[in-house]
């Protein structure tokens, strides 16, 4: 072969002696972690320099952006735990090599520019619990192997253009909670076989094109709580009886689905909170069986239905919104609907029955002003100034919630004792007047809100969240709200620091606490509020600066003196090294060949258990080449290089230069001594290589 006969007589005849010593207790980034995130780094378009600090040399002990280790585990090595690389701007593709981080339990690459598809190695991050890619540019079809992840919690992978189906192997996924999936443009029939799943909480794939007939099997699943599939392309189906019986639902959407028949009697959900059958092709009538107490959000708007409105919505006392507008609903105008209100005045009841065939009102209407009636375009308006209800027949004005926001001064205190410029203000509701401190901001949407209104819920709110992270409620301010389409409610969060004399501001690790809190999705729940979204994490002013350490390395040992281990132990073995040779250059320097025979690779001559013999292309892998940079220590007899073998073992490798090449014998004699040697403070030898530069070049 003419590639081999280039290198027979290539001129590069270099004789190579490898003495591999292990470093005891060195804390470093498992190798083939670190040369997966490598390709993970390869594969991104990183324009803003993100991820410039992952030219450094180890993940871990150098902290790359983003990378979250673990301790140190049985194997001696920290593992990539999470990567956290949310809203870093990043654009390319998903390197497969993700599939090789095992220990990962977070992948988080929301709100980027991701483009490609989801690697099916992603099936093998067998610890991962949270895969998070939303608002990215992410294609292809949802790999089966996804359906191989044996710790999943939460698929996150809404707002892409994902396409294809709804692998049926996601029904092995016994661990999973949250299929947040919406706003892509998954296709094809829901698997029937998803009714197993004995955790899911949330299905959420609302906005998707979704055909075929809703499985009436998604009903066995024992958990859920949220089920919103607006917006998909159904094949005019009916919707399952059965969903009338899953007794743990909240929410239940699906609006614009194409669905044709009756309305399910959805008397037997205890706490259902939400549902919205809007804009399908519903007919029939109302079912007289009264929904829970609970109901704020009752949408049957835009369907075919007919017959009377039922008499029960007057006893609903958390009622926000009941639209059965575009209908085709006769009979009466009930007249009683506010008498249970229970939200106090910030309540607020819209009932919208426009465009029906509602003919006749028993008695006189006069609601408080918190609640908005509207009937234009039903018969009964002909009759208005005789009936007294000229105000709800006209045209109605829009009274969806406008956004919301409280920017107020405290009173009395002083503007200028509060530098605004440097991030810091008043914090509104705090215990002692005028405490002046700088807020951590936080934006948050609401996915899946049960709500349709949420000024009176705001107070309810800030107490979730201070609970969850064990604040007190006046840390937290509400800054700014906007409902969205979905609908969604988008906000942005001030968290202050808790009063106190000596600061007014967060240390790093309440930072830190509060970030990894947010990140992970750990607050949990809240039937009202439902799913989250992280946004954006906001440091300004005196946080700029502030450097998040990811809190699971905290324990580890500093930087610097991980730094120490290393060097002291590179440089006792490049001692020990240099003291060896001399000691064989001076005792056998008459016996130095020029040229060893084309041979396989030497054996030893003696016999050991603790010595391997390695091929020449081991040790160029595990140098990187014998790159330069992972030079540390050089020497009269060579270099000697931090390496790292296939099996994730780190070494010291001393690499012989050609001017102080030994003999077979002299070099065997060596590793044999170097072989019995042990002591407390040496690092043992593991094994040797001794080939030929042409059969290295070749091999
Ligand atoms: C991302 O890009 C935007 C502009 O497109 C810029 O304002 C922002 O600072 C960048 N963020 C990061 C983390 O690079
Ligand atoms: C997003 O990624 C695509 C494909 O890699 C690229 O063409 C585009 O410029 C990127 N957009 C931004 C804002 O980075
Ligand atoms: C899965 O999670 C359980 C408990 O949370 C843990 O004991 C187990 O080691 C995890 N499995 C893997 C493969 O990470
Ligand atoms: C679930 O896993 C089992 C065993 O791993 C496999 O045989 C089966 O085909 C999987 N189910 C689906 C629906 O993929
Ligand atoms: C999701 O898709 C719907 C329909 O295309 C769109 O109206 C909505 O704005 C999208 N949601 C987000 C958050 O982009
Ligand atoms: C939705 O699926 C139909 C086939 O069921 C296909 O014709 C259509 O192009 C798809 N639409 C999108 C936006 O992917
Ligand atoms: C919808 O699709 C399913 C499965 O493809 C089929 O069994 C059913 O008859 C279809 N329903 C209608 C109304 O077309
Ligand atoms: C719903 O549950 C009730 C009682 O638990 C049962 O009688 C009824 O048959 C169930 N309906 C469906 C459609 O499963
Ligand atoms: C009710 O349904 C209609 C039609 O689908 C929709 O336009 C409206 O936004 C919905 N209202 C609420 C509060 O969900
Ligand atoms: C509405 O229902 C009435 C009977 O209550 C019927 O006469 C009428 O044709 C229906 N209108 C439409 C548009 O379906
Ligand atoms: C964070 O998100 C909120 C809410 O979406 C937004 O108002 C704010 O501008 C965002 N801040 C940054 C720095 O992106
Ligand atoms: C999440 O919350 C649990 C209990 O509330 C706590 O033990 C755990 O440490 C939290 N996780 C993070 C990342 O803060």
């Amino acid at each position: 072969m003419s590639t081999l006969r280039f290198c027979q007589f290539g001129a590069i005849i270099a004789l190579l002696q490898c003495y591999f010593v292990m470093l005891s207790s060195a804390q470093m980034t498992h190798p083939t972690e670190a040369s997966a995130l490598q390709a993970v780094r390869r594969k991104l378009i990183d324009t803003w320099g993100n991820l410039d600090d992952w030219q450094k040399s180890d993940p871990c002990t150098s902290k790359w952006t983003g990378v979250i280790c673990t301790g140190v585990k049985n194997d001696g090595y920290l593992h990539v735990g999470e990567l956290r690389l949310l809203h870093r701007n990043l654009s390319g593709t998903l390197a497969p090599e993700l599939g090789l981080l095992s220990y990962a339990t977070i992948l988080n690459f929301m709100w980027n520019n991701i483009s490609g598809s989801i690697p099916k190695e992603i099936g093998k991050m067998t610890s991962l619990n949270l895969l998070l890619l939303s608002g990215n540019q992410i294609s292809g079809s949802l790999p089966d192997e996804l359906g191989n992840l044996p710790n999943i919690t939460k698929f996150q992978l809404d707002l892409n253009q994902i396409s294809g189906p709804l692998p049926r192997s996601f029904a092995n996924l016994s661990t999973i909670k949250h299929f947040h999936m919406n706003n892509n443009s998954i296709s094809g029939q829901i698997p029937p076989e998803l009714g197993v799943l004995p955790k899911l909480i949330h299905f959420l794939l609302d906005n998707n094109n979704l055909s075929g007939y809703l499985p009436p099997e998604l009903s066995k699943m024992p958990k859920l709580t949220v089920l919103q599939l607006d917006n998909n392309n159904f094949n005019g189906t009916e919707i399952p009886e059965s969903y009338g019986n899953i007794s743990t639902l909240f929410k239940l959407s699906l609006r614009n689905c194409n669905l044709k028949g009756p309305v399910p009697d959805l008397s037997g959900i205890r706490r259902l909170l939400y549902a919205d059958l809007s804009s399908n092709k519903l007919t029939g009538s109302i079912p007289t069986n009264k929904l829970s107490n609970y109901i704020t959000t009752f949408n049957l708007s835009n369907n075919m239905l007919t017959g009377p409105i039922p008499s029960y919505f007057s006893g609903f006392p958390f009622l926000q919104k009941l639209l059965l507008e575009n209908n085709n609903l006769s009979g009466d105008v009930p007249t009683n609907f506010w008498q249970n209100l229970a939200l106090g005045p910030a309540a607020k009841l819209t009932l919208d029955f426009q465009n029906n065939s509602l003919t006749n009102i028993s008695g006189a209407i006069s609601p408080p002003a918190n609640v908005s009636i509207k009937l234009q375009g039903n018969p009964v308006c002909q009759r208005a100034n005789e009936l007294n209800i000229v105000p709800f027949c006209g045209v109605p004005t829009g009274d969806n919630e406008a956004p919301g926001n409280s920017n107020d001064l405290p009173e009395g205190c002083k503007t200028q004792s509060c530098p605004s410029s440097d991030n810091f203000e008043y914090v509104p509701e705090s215990p002692v007047p005028c405490f002046c401190a700088a807020p951590l901001g936080i934006g948050l949407r609401l996915r899946s809100p049960s709500i349709s209104d949420f000024l009176q819920y705001k107070i309810p709110f800030q107490f979730w969240i201070t609970s969850n992270l064990s604040l007190n409620p006046y840390q937290i301010v509400i800054d700014s709200f906007i409902w969205e389409e979905g609908p969604r409610l988008r906000m942005y969060l001030k968290i202050f620091p808790p009063f106190s004399k000596d600061t007014s501001q967060f240390n790093t690790s309440d930072i830190q606490h509060l970030m990894d809190q947010f990140a992970t999705f750990n607050l949990t729940g809240d039937d009202n509020f439902g799913p989250y979204d992280l946004l954006n994490f906001t440091l300004l002013g005196p946080y700029k600066n502030v450097l998040v350490i990811p809190k699971h390395q905290k324990s580890g040992m500093s930087r610097g003196a991980l730094l120490g281990i290393v060097l002291g132990a590179m440089s006792l073995i490049v001692a020990i090294s240099l003291v060896t040779a001399f000691i064989f250059y001076k005792k056998h320097k008459r016996f130095y060949p020029k040229v060893f025979k084309k041979t396989s690779t030497q054996k030893l001559p003696f016999k050991t258990e603790s010595v391997k013999e390695f091929s020449f292309l081991e040790l160029e892998m595990a140098t990187n080449g014998f790159d330069t940079s992972k030079q540390v220590g050089q020497g009269g007899y060579g270099k000697v290089y931090k390496g790292v073998l296939a099996d994730g073992t780190i070494v010291a490798i001393k690499r012989a230069h050609a001017g102080s090449l030994q003999g077979q014998n002299e070099f065997f004699t060596e590793i044999e001594l170097l072989s019995r040697l042990h002591h407390r403070n040496l690092v043992p030898l593991v094994g040797y290589c001794f080939e030929q530069g042409e059969q290295v070049r070749c091999g």
